[in-house]
């Protein structure tokens, strides 16, 4: 997608670097990082340079890739991939891809391994990209059915940041926002502003922005208030981790946003390609639930009289906050799921029927 006009991916592998957009710098700064050690892209994916749960598993990918670089020796690939699985806990994407590159790595001679692994990290960006477009083209067609009945504006209220930004390409439930908008269907989005870490304004408005599709800034909880004024067409967010009975695990804020969607007759939409799926953990209770730094709630960055970056405390130094960074979203509030290979019910049924489990 664009960035001031000029396309990008939010990684690529340049000269034996990985090549990231700092998004902990967004949207006040554009600036391209470097990582060229396995440490880096942990670092990377744990303070959050790189976030959004297929962008993770993509950079853990690399990661192996800088880490065979480094030292090719199966106990130091084995102790990466281990490092980077535990860097964030919630998002499967990261143990999805992580697993995948050690599968197709294992018993390979020491003089091929970079290749496959290069290869094999190429593959799963490629299939990323390829995956979010399906979603966004079997999203569109409902986006469309919406724009058929109003004829007029479709307003869509999303959660966190699951845009191009969270994935290499196109996102997943901005996906179908970007293929209507292409496609000449007004849209209107409103961007929950997701605190603590502010990814909705900061990532999803800056990116909507930048292709050019209308989009407003709430507060997290006025979502409710424009459901009831019937200003809210349909939700679509995305999801760390989806359960195959159809749970779904999200950023912070999301299940009670789908409350108030069921609550008010609005759809609510989750859009995830299958590495997303987590096929084993049977009840959502066993989901690691990440929790960060209370600093991320207490503090706030941003840019000064000046223009110049800064961080200031919000509350009283002797309170203490506490920040849980996901939720889980019972699969009865979910509308369907928007996955690559087509729209099915939230459920054990729906999915099975689709993945052909
Ligand atoms: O903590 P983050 O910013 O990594 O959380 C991201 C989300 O919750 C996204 O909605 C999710 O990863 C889906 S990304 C396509």
């Amino acid at each position: 997608m664009r960035i001031e006009g000029k396309e990008y991916r939010t990684i690529w592998f340049e000269n034996s670097i990985v090549k990231i957009i700092d998004q902990t710098k967004l949207p006040h700064q554009f600036i391209i990082k470097d990582l060229k050690t396995v440490k880096d892209a942990i670092n990377a994916i744990k303070v959050m340079e790189v976030r959004g749960a297929p962008l993770i598993g993509a950079t853990a990918s690399y990661g192996l890739v800088l880490a065979i670089l480094e030292n090719n020796d199966q106990s130091f690939l084995n102790k990466s991939a281990e490092d980077l699985i535990n860097s964030r806990p919630t998002a499967i994407n990261l143990k999805w891809a992580v697993d995948r590159m050690m599968n197709k790595l294992s018993g390979v001679n020491s003089d091929k391994i970079l290749e496959i692994a290069l290869n094999e990290a190429k593959e799963i960006c490629e299939e990323d990209i390829k995956f979010c477009e399906n979603i966004g083209l079997h999203g569109l067609k409902i986006i469309e059915q919406i724009f058929n009945k109003k004829k007029d504006t479709v307003n869509i209220l999303t959660h966190c940041n699951a845009g191009w930004l969270a994935t290499i390409n196109w996102g997943t439930a901005t996906s179908p926002i970007y293929y209507a908008h292409k496609k000449g269907i007004p849209v209107h989005v409103w961007v929950d502003e997701t605190r603590p870490r502010n990814q909705g304004a900061n990532l999803t408005s800056y990116e909507l922005n930048e292709e050019e599709i209308k989009n407003t800034i709430i507060a997290d909880n006025t979502g409710g208030i424009l459901m009831q004024r019937g200003e809210v067409d349909m939700c679509i967010v995305g999801t760390d981790r989806t359960l195959a009975n159809g749970d779904v695990c999200n950023k912070v804020g999301t299940y009670l946003k789908a409350l108030a969607a069921y609550d008010n007759n609005i759809p609510f939409y989750v859009a995830l390609p299958s590495s997303t799926i987590d096929w084993n953990i049977k009840d959502h209770k066993d989901i690691p639930i990440e929790k960060r730094n209370s600093e991320e709630l207490s503090h706030i960055e941003g840019l000064d009289e000046n223009r110049n970056l800064k961080k200031i405390q919000l509350y009283p130094q002797k309170s203490k906050a506490m920040n849980l960074a996901f939720d889980v979203t019972p699969a009865k509030y979910v509308t369907a799921l928007i996955t690559e290979k087509g729209v099915c019910e939230a459920s054990s049924s729906g999915l099975k029927k689709l993945f052909n489990k």
